[in-house]
């Protein structure tokens, strides 16, 4: 970065009080940040936005002020500025992935934007179809950078080793995963991921909950494959990874989970019979999710009709539930504790998390 100087407005003040002074004057905003601070074998020199009143150098303990020469960075130049427009990409380990399908006009300009701004992308790569499949994959164009499409993938603690065209990952669920993670917290549960994927799931729940055991089930076997790898990754030895279709392996489980992650949004009511079988007869949890159709601003009226989609999601989940209970000859108890928004999806559309207690 390009710096010139500027004659600025400072406090001199004693080396072993600067990190004190420089803290507070950055906590009143009076610090000038872009400015690079100097010193001499004594003092340090810390630049201000503005001369102090005689209230703040009392209240901020400095007696000398001064006027001195300072380095001034640029300021830095955000991707608007460089390319004149503002794309929308995600960061997934060291692959910045391009996620607007149409518009391919500015790519490599945007690719090497990006490279020169975040020194830590290696590839810049870009969607160039939807979430297809049974093993929800992409197919992805590498734009820009090494030619590869593996990454390791850092969130919550836990490290993700995952190649974005052959598993399903989604960064965005980050929050997601972490709150339910802290919902297990120190348990002794029997936990079952039913479409584990790489384990972004199971591998944060096992890690907060030691005595726990989770079953990882994904019936992608390079899914399978980075999910061993990630519980080596992660020194985690409370999961258990079984590949496999979930509708054979689940009489494995029967009546044995205290709870139960389903995070295969718009298929997983197919799964509910399966999912009830596994649950405990005592009572378990299910975290459900699904993609519900929506206004995707959330001004007042738009909120309304978000509000209307999550609650016909809780209708339809407790009707499918009631569903396949009763083709089992479950009688059971159906409690909704939360149904939220977790994130955007598409235009007009969210996936929403809806926390389920069941007993039978
Ligand atoms: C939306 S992804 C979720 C992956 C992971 N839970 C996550 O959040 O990153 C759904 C996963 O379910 C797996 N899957 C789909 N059908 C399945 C089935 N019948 N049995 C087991 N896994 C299945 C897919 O391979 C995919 O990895």
């Amino acid at each position: 970065m390009k710096a010139e100087t500027e004659n600025l407005p400072c406090v001199k003040v004693e080396k072993r009080r600067g990190e004190e002074i420089r803290r507070a004057l950055k906590e009143l905003e009076l610090l000038r940040t872009d400015a690079k601070i100097n010193s001499d074998a004594d003092f340090i020199y810390l630049p201000l936005i503005r001369a102090l009143k005689e209230a703040e150098k009392r209240e901020i303990g400095v007696a000398e002020l001064l006027t001195r020469e300072f380095a001034v960075l640029e300021p830095r130049r955000s991707i608007e500025d460089i390319v004149g427009l503002k794309p929308s990409y995600e960061i997934i380990g060291d692959i910045a992935v391009l996620t607007d399908v149409i518009n391919g006009t500015n790519d490599q300009l945007v690719a090497h934007a990006l490279m020169s701004l975040h020194k830590n992308i290696k590839v810049v790569a870009k969607r160039i179809s939807p979430v297809e499949g049974v093993f929800r994959k992409r197919k992805m164009e590498i734009i820009a950078g090494e030619n590869r499409t593996e990454t390791v993938h850092k969130e919550n603690g836990c490290k993700y080793k995952l190649n974005l065209e052959t598993v399903y990952f989604n960064p965005r669920l980050a929050g997601e995963r972490n709150r339910v993670a802290v919902q297990v917290r120190d348990s002794k549960e029997e936990i079952i991921d039913m479409f584990a994927g790489v384990g972004s799931f199971s591998i944060q729940v096992a890690k907060r909950a030691r005595q726990s055991h989770v079953a990882a089930i994904d019936i992608n076997p390079d899914a399978i494959r980075y999910l061993q790898e990630n519980i080596r990754l992660n020194g985690v030895r409370n999961i258990e990874a079984i590949e496999g279709d979930v509708r054979e392996i689940y009489v494995k489980f029967r009546n044995k989970a205290d709870r139960i992650i389903m995070n295969l949004p718009k298929s997983a009511y197919s799964f509910l019979r399966e999912a009830l079988c596994m649950l405990n007869p005592q009572g378990g949890i299910i975290h459900f999710y699904d993609v519900v159709s929506s206004y995707s601003d959330l001004s007042d009226e738009k909120r309304k009709s978000l509000e209307i989609a999550i609650n016909k999601a809780k209708e339809r989940l407790t009707a499918k539930i009631e569903e396949a209970c009763e083709q089992e000859e479950f009688h059971f108890q159906l409690e909704i504790l939360e149904a939220r928004k977790v994130k955007p999806y598409a235009p007009y559309a969210y996936i929403i998390g809806i926390d389920a207690k069941v007993k039978k």
